[in-house]
């Protein structure tokens, strides 16, 4: 579905004496349909770089990235215009991406109306109803200005945004890392849910290995711009083979070591999670798609931890 090729990117900036930046050497990989790939590394190392140049937000130096079978590097903004519609990009801060100065409702009909995707208003409307339902938005906050709403709902709002074109590939860059760690859960369990339902395919940035030791099916480990390690997440978690994939999981001693008791008294209420477990480890809370426990059903179904913390 998307592919890099030997992707590089070189920058070159300072006014008394240039200074020279390799953000990205030579870094290939393919997702499949359907499957989420993240990416791991420091700050710094690159990852960002990359998300602009899939993107096409920059040229790269040398390498091309593939789109559904076409390459899609080097082409005139006119020629992107159709597939920036099959790829969309959500960015770490959800409120540089919406105008101060312009209702939520501008923000969402601006990207169909560029695409010109719907004639009449009433259309356009009944889509954004829609998608703010499935990212669990009021409407009401459609006369809102971006001052007046919060991290998580505007995250969610930027999901909708993104979904308005019907995209095929999402690039989630550092998505939730602004927020706060239980609406960090919730739009997680959010992107996983609207994965299953959309039949989407993600590229997941993130410096936090713990979140994409849970979300992805693969991950690439970064390091100055380069791709150290890669491989299937549970090889990666628990196998690493490169020293720094090692260092960063270190990093993160609490892998797998859920705090129960800590859960117990901190349940977390995810709206239309589509998971039915929840835990929270040391610092951040996830849920865990179809457990077959009993006690997680009924009432219990999606709306809290406990009965996970008092089963184990
Ligand atoms: N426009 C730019 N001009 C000069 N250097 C840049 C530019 N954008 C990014 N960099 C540098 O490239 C490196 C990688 O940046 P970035 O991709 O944003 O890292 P990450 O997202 O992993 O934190 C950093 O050293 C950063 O300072
Ligand atoms: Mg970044």
């Amino acid at each position: 579905m998307l592919k890099a090729e030997h992707l590089s990117k070189h920058y070159c900036s300072g006014v008394i004496r240039k200074h020279h930046v390799d953000a990205v050497s030579g870094v290939s990989f393919e997702i499949g349909k359907g499957e989420i790939l993240g990416i791991a590394g420091n700050s710094g190392c690159g990852k960002s770089t990359i998300a602009r140049m899939l993107m096409g937000l920059e040229d790269p130096d040398e390498g091309a990235v593939w789109l559904d079978g076409q390459k899609i590097s080097g082409l005139t903004m006119g020629q992107m215009r159709e597939h920036r519609k099959k790829m969309q990009m959500i960015f770490q801060h959800p409120e540089s991406s919406l105008d101060p100065q312009k209702k939520i409702l501008f923000s969402m009909t601006e990207p169909m109306k560029i695409h010109r995707v719907y004639r009449e208003q009433k259309k356009m409307q009944q889509r954004i109803e829609e998608l703010f339902d499935l990212v669990g938005v009021s409407t009401g906050l459609l006369s809102r200005y971006p001052h007046q709403i919060s991290g998580g709902e505007a995250q969610r709002i930027m999901i909708a945004r993104a979904l308005t074109l019907d995209p095929k590939v999402l690039i989630l860059d550092e998505p939730t890392s602004m927020l706060d760690v239980s609406i960090q859960a919730h739009v997680m369990c959010l992107l996983k849910d609207l994965r299953n339902k959309l039949d989407l395919t993600y590229l997941f940035i993130s410096h936090d290995l713990e979140v994409l030791g849970w979300f992805c099916d693969r991950i690439s480990i970064m390091s100055r711009g380069k791709f150290v390690e890669s491989g299937d997440t549970e090889q990666i978690i628990h196998n690493p083979g490169h020293p720094f994939t090692k260092e960063l999981v270190d990093s993160f001693s609490n892998f797998g070591q859920e705090e129960k008791d800590e859960c117990k008294q901190n349940p977390v209420f995810p709206d239309g999670c589509g998971g039915e477990k929840l835990y929270r480890s040391s610092q951040k809370v996830f849920c865990e798609p179809g457990s077959s426990d009993p006690a997680d059903s009924g009432d219990r179904e999606r709306t809290g931890c406990t009965a996970v913390c008092s089963e184990k």
